[in-house]
């Protein structure tokens, strides 16, 4: 892992693979960088792999307050600039990481070369949906980290892997039990006063890769069909046996598609 300041926050960010595309592998709530292995060790022979713990979260600093979607985009920014990354990356974002994504494009697409959206959402909270998140920030910080491990592990994965892998839904677990309380509390406030951005969808005008679990009961088919129709240059790939994790359950399909995306 590597250490660096964006301001006075520090970032840990592992760094793996020294040439083609830069690559940064954003992750999802309330979760870390290592959610991203099976592709950190796939795609280490094909591009530089930057996959950093998000402000609050693994290694990186924790800050007090509201973190806001668009606070992520301006931290990724910076890392990348502390980086000496000068080119154009692929974003490539997890549900939270893809609302991150939608964020960092409208602020730095200059800075886009391509986006990769896994198993995210273009739809804002509803009333009752921001509720329920608020309601689980209170609860982790009376209780601890369990308490949003409570609420999100339902929603992680296909119900055959519930079934027949449970040593990768006890990874997943134990990586949201390790999160700091206070991180995952400013996040999801973030989370719930993020902003809808249909309408902005359209002027992703880089060549974008739509990732979803067959069976996704939190970033559906359905919505992420429409986030791949509304996109003008978007392929979709649809991953069987798996949900919300698509990436961790099926990692070979997953890995393919991006890979012939990218055209490696
Ligand atoms: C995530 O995986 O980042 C979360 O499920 C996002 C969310 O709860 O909306």
């Amino acid at each position: 892992m590597k250490h660096v300041h964006v301001g006075n926050t520090k970032f840990a960010v592992r760094l793996a693979g020294e040439k083609g595309y830069p690559l940064l592998l954003v992750h999802g709530f309330p979760l870390d960088h290592t959610i991203w292995q099976p592709q950190i060790d796939f795609f280490v022979d094909h591009c530089r792999v930057m996959a950093p713990d998000l402000r609050g979260f693994g290694a990186s600093d924790v800050t007090p307050g509201v973190v806001t979607m668009e606070q992520m985009a301006d931290d990724l920014h910076g890392l990348l600039a502390a980086l000496d990354v000068h080119e154009k990356v692929i974003f490539c974002g997890l549900s939270m990481g893809g609302y991150i994504g939608w964020q960092f494009w409208k602020k730095y697409k200059h800075k886009v070369l391509a986006m990769i959206a896994c198993d995210t959402r273009a739809v804002a909270d509803t009333p009752e949906g921001a509720a329920a998140r608020r309601q689980m920030a209170a609860n982790v910080l009376s209780a601890g980290p369990g308490a949003a491990a409570k609420v999100m592990m339902p929603k992680m994965f296909a119900p055959a892997t519930y079934q027949n892998n449970p040593k990768l839904v006890q990874h997943v677990q134990q990586m949201m039990e390790r999160q700091k309380p206070a991180g995952i509390v400013a996040a999801a406030e973030g989370l719930a006063a993020r902003e809808d951005v249909r309408e902005m969808l359209p002027t992703i005008d880089v060549p974008t890769l739509v990732v979803v679990g067959e069976h996704d009961t939190l970033s559906t088919m359905d919505e992420m069909r429409q986030i791949a129709d509304a996109i003008p240059d978007a392929a979709w790939v649809a991953v069987p046996e798996a949900g919300h994790l698509a990436l961790l359950e099926n990692p070979a399909v997953v890995n393919e598609a991006i890979a012939e995306f990218i055209t490696l």
